[in-house]
């Protein structure tokens, strides 16, 4: 049987799963593994099945263990690991795409909504108890009839396409490459992220983070949205240069934003914090139990595929 660390607590039928295909340690406690400790608890494992709040950068990978064959992690994502020293050491890093994608659409409409429809302020007011109605109170932006612009049109960029538009959204979107006409459904294909900013009343982001996406929504790109234009995201914090989103927040251009994801999780910049018109959520996307379930599964299932097939479908180095 083939040893395993997994890296953080998951649902219990996952862990039960894990353990009867593999030798499984657990971390029962849920306690954040210093690198020392992945390294350290990892020395007689073959795979270690890791989180996304594990950073497994290229030093902490130089002194993993030869018995490490792959590092399975637990999210679509994988920023968290350093593919490429991976790779170095002979080491498959796999994600679980698929599985996470309605939830984290289902959230991304959810932050967008709460952004535009001023979410943060009404719940503040009914807690005092002393709101009435009127005409005039906490006046949002409404989505029917405007422009929804999609940072990268992967599945759940596509997922977050179709749910806008039962909204009576247009979309538009910018990607690596265009999508063929069966993906795109209608949707307006921007070949610059200028031309696709200019559009976008509403912008959700839903790229992966690389380092030619790192910081794409600053200074001088804010300048290009819509006055008055609602954003979200809900792919990772690193797309946002914070201080320029804020000073956007502040000064008007932006009207609202959305947030699901952080610069440094699990801080979140002050400002988002205090911000009236900043809808923040604690990386919620992938939460359901449904979905939570199939992507630790998928993460064991990736382990067991790779040990019997000396490969797996869902590698990503
Ligand atoms: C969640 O953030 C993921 O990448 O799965």
């Amino acid at each position: 049987m083939k040893k395993i660390l997994i890296t953080r607590k998951l649902i219990k039928s996952s862990e039960d799963y894990a353990l009867k295909i593999f030798n499984t340690k657990l971390n029962l406690e849920d306690k954040l593994l210093t690198q020392e400790e992945i390294i350290t608890k990892s020395k007689d494992c073959d795979g270690i099945l890791s989180a996304i709040t594990d950073k497994l950068d290229a030093n902490t990978i130089s002194k993993l263990s030869d018995s490490v064959k792959i590092i399975s992690n637990f999210a679509v994502g994988f920023g968290n690991i350093d593919i490429k020293a991976a790779r170095k050491r002979n080491i498959i890093v796999t994600n679980t795409p698929d599985v996470l994608t309605d939830a984290t659409a289902e959230i991304a409409m959810l932050i967008l909504l709460g952004a535009a429809r001023r979410a943060k302020e009404g719940i503040e007011w009914a807690n005092k108890k002393n709101w009435k109605w009127a005409a005039y109170f906490l006046i949002g932006k409404q989505l029917s009839g405007s422009r929804l612009g999609i940072l990268g049109m992967g599945r759940v960029g596509r997922a977050v396409a179709d749910r806008a538009k039962s909204f009576g959204m247009t979309i538009h979107y910018h990607n690596r490459s265009k999508l063929d006409k069966n993906l795109e459904k209608g949707a307006i294909y921007h070949k610059s992220l200028e031309s696709l900013f200019s559009v976008s009343d509403f912008f959700s982001i839903n790229c992966p983070a690389t380092k030619e996406t790192k910081h794409i929504i600053n200074k001088n790109s804010l300048k290009h949205f819509p006055d008055g234009a609602v954003l979200s995201n809900s792919a990772r914090g690193d797309m946002i240069d914070d201080d320029a989103m804020v000073e956007a927040l502040k000064n008007g251009k932006i009207h609202s934003l959305g947030l699901d994801v952080y610069n440094g999780e699990p801080s979140i910049h002050p400002e988002y914090l205090r911000l009236p018109n900043v809808y923040v959520l604690p990386h919620l996307g992938s939460a359901t139990k449904k979905t939570r379930i199939a992507m630790a599964d998928l993460a064991i299932d990736n382990i067991d595929e790779f040990f019997k097939n000396s490969k797996c479908k869902n590698t990503v180095n």
